[in-house]
């Protein structure tokens, strides 16, 4: 075969330059025609696109082309072509076409369209081919490289927090545990508990729920940061919007006070909703057309409307209002208890038509960490929530009291040998500062206007579930 420089589809189905000998490689999606002429379409993940080659079967032998069927990798070379069908602008007039891999008709998993999201969860090694993945990921990498955008444009440093750790940011007991000892052969103490001076590290360790508490390490030394990881949490909730592994952004600001900490999120999440919008255009435009018919009008809505900000105890008293008016929730709503997602919904949903803020929750329901107001109940804690999703964002004004600080921790049952470090930020030069985390997978949620949030992340981990 006549070696010419590839090029990328996104890149070819741009060009003009007709008369051009081309190469493309890629995978076949569909090969149709008759006995004189077969139009091959091929895609190479680089767009949603796939490129239409036109085959002159007399030029080719049975061998050539026989293989050439639905998910089979091929290299073709040939004169770029301005097309005359419909929905394409430029084709490839094939010359010379070499198969790498065949794909036996027979035995090909994604030999027919149309298959369920839940069976392609099972074959998730071979999703990523489909239309609908190819779009999920290609967006998903431009929303990673829009908010390390976002926040280099604007002085932050991404900033690396360990994931092995001592110590549970939330509080909520939800961690994995690291060990290397022999589970089958634990050394215990004389009160029965696990010994585990002579394990790796010489103590308890597990993954971390959140890179927090680091996170405001840098805060307070380099002012502003922020964080993109992964995240562990053994929560065994079984819903389309929780991942046992996540990925979460922090950003954490030295100086910033809660109205900062809402400001700041609101301008970052419309920042990367603009951003897929103005460069996912045409997966969003499939996956709107495929899955959401409403996935734009609610992209734009967000980017142009401001959030409703509101306290924890007004949402309450409408909801109770809601209840009043004879609206079901099927669990209750009391000062004090955490919000369901079905209260969050309504609130946005059905009540404020919009993105909102709550803050100022009681501190019974949150963690440690967060600032104490002087009601001596509430703190100053934020949640962002959206339409479909619900919580989208956690974040509060961080407590820079020591003592204050030290005695939630206390209460909480966060031990001092686990958080001293952490404490020690409040003991030397300590000042008010914020921040929050947004879930990666559950932006991509919003984004894409998929339902469950094993079809956004590309091996997702939930309970039972750790295939790939
Ligand atoms: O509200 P969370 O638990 O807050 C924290 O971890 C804070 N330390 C963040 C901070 O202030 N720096 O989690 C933050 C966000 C949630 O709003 C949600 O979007 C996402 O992380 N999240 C999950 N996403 C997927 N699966 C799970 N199991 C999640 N748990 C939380
Ligand atoms: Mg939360």
């Amino acid at each position: 075969m006549e070696k010419i420089e590839r090029t990328i589809i996104v890149d070819l189905l741009k060009r003009t330059d007709y008369g051009q000998k081309v190469n493309v490689k890629g995978w076949v999606r569909t090969r149709r025609g008759n006995k004189n002429v077969n139009f091959i379409a091929l895609n190479d993940g680089s767009t949603i696109n796939n490129v239409q080659i036109v085959v002159d079967v007399a030029k080719f032998s049975d061998e050539t082309l026989k293989p050439i069927t639905t998910g089979a990798s091929l290299s073709v070379n040939g004169t770029l072509v301005q097309s005359m069908g419909k929905g394409q602008t430029v084709e490839i007039q094939a010359d010379e076409i070499l198969v790498y891999g065949t794909a036996d008709v027979e035995t090909y998993p994604l030999q027919k369209k149309g298959h369920t999201l839940e069976y392609l969860r099972e074959i998730a090694h071979l999703r990523l081919r489909t239309n609908t993945f190819g779009a999920v990921f290609r967006v998903r990498h431009n929303m990673a490289m829009a908010i390390h955008t976002y926040f280099h444009e604007r002085g932050y440093f991404y900033f690396h927090t360990p994931l092995i750790t001592g110590s549970d940011c939330e509080g909520a007991g939800q961690m994995f545990q690291v060990t290397t000892k022999n589970l089958y052969n634990l050394k215990k103490d004389d009160a029965g508990k696990i010994d585990y001076s002579d394990d790796f590290f010489g103590k308890s360790v597990s993954l971390t729920v959140s890179g927090q508490l680091e996170g405001e390490l840098a805060a307070t030394s380099l002012g502003k940061i922020y964080t993109f990881g992964p995240t562990f949490r053994a929560e065994n909730s079984n819903t389309p919007r929780h991942l046992a592994e996540f990925w979460m952004i922090e950003p954490e600001v030295a100086f910033n006070e809660l109205e900062d900490n809402m400001t700041l999120a609101q301008d970052f999440i419309q920042y990367c909703v603009r951003w897929a919008l103005e460069k996912c255009t045409d997966d969003i435009e499939f996956l709107a057309k495929m899955y959401d018919n409403d996935l734009i009008e609610r992209l734009k809505f967000v980017v142009d409307n401001d959030f409703k900000r509101l306290t924890y105890t007004e949402g309450i008293e409408i909801l109770k209002e809601a209840i009043k008016n004879g609206h079901k929730f099927e669990f209750p709503v009391d000062w004090g208890t955490d919000l369901q997602s079905e209260h969050e919904r309504y609130l946005v949903e059905e009540y404020f038509k919009r993105p909102v803020i709550l803050i100022d929750y009681p501190k019974e329901i949150k963690s440690f960490y967060m600032k104490q107001n002087d009601d001596g109940k509430t703190v100053r804690a934020m949640d962002v929530l959206f339409p479909k999703i619900g919580e989208i964002i956690g974040g509060s004004e961080r407590e820079e009291n020591y003592d204050k600080l030290a005695e939630r921790a206390k209460a909480m049952g966060v031990p001092d040998k686990d958080i001293w470090w952490y404490l020690d930020t409040r003991r030397f030069g300590t000042v008010p500062h914020s921040g929050f985390g947004l879930g990666f997978e559950r932006l991509m949620l919003f984004v894409t206007g998929m339902q469950n949030i094993r079809d956004v992340i590309p091996f997702p981990r939930t309970p039972n579930n750790c295939e790939f």
